[in-house]
């Protein structure tokens, strides 16, 4: 085991890794943050989708050890800083983006790198860049509604549920 130290949602914070210990596993078991969901550990679902220096990463791909010292953000650092939910978060209540809620986390991390990148991006887009974003229950319309809702943008053309 090796002592392993990053900065998650702008802490630093440190936890015991073995080598082969994933990142979905380091902050779920290791940190306590358990918003990160893990789905398939075979990187298809994207339920573990977390931000690694701002880039959006399936966290079961990667091993703890490999991201020390970077900057690390999770569904648990998306509020606002008094506790309501950030813009990414409220568009996906207010848009019924969710339904058990399983993939949540990993949608909300995957738009939210999408919008960092390309703030006003077309439903193409959307669709495009949520590929790798399996969702059992909502057929995908809200979702994506959520998303081009919080880049501001009108949302009646999209297909209806
Ligand atoms: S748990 Fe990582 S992609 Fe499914
Ligand atoms: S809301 Fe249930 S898996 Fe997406």
């Amino acid at each position: 085991m090796t002592k392993v130290t990053m900065t998650v949602n702008g802490k630093t914070v440190s936890a015991e890794a073995e080598g082969r210990t994933l990142l979905s596993a380091f902050l779920r078991e290791g940190l306590g943050l358990t918003g990160t969901h893990v789905g398939c550990d075979t990187s298809q679902c994207g339920a573990c989708v977390v931000h690694v220096d701002g880039r959006a990463v399936k966290s079961c791909t990667v091993f703890a050890q490999d991201v020390a010292g970077a900057q690390v953000k999770t569904i648990e650092g998306m509020a606002n800083a008094d506790g309501s939910l950030g813009v990414v978060q409220q568009a996906f209540q207010d848009h019924h983006g969710l339904q058990c809620g399983f993939c949540t986390p990993g949608m909300v991390m995957s738009s939210a790198a999408l919008l960092a990148e390309n703030p006003k991006p077309t439903e193409h887009e959307v669709r495009h860049y949520l590929e790798g974003n399996i969702c059992r229950c909502t057929g995908y319309h809200n979702i994506v509604k959520a998303v081009l809702a919080a880049s501001g943008q009108d949302v009646s053309s999209v297909a209806a549920e």
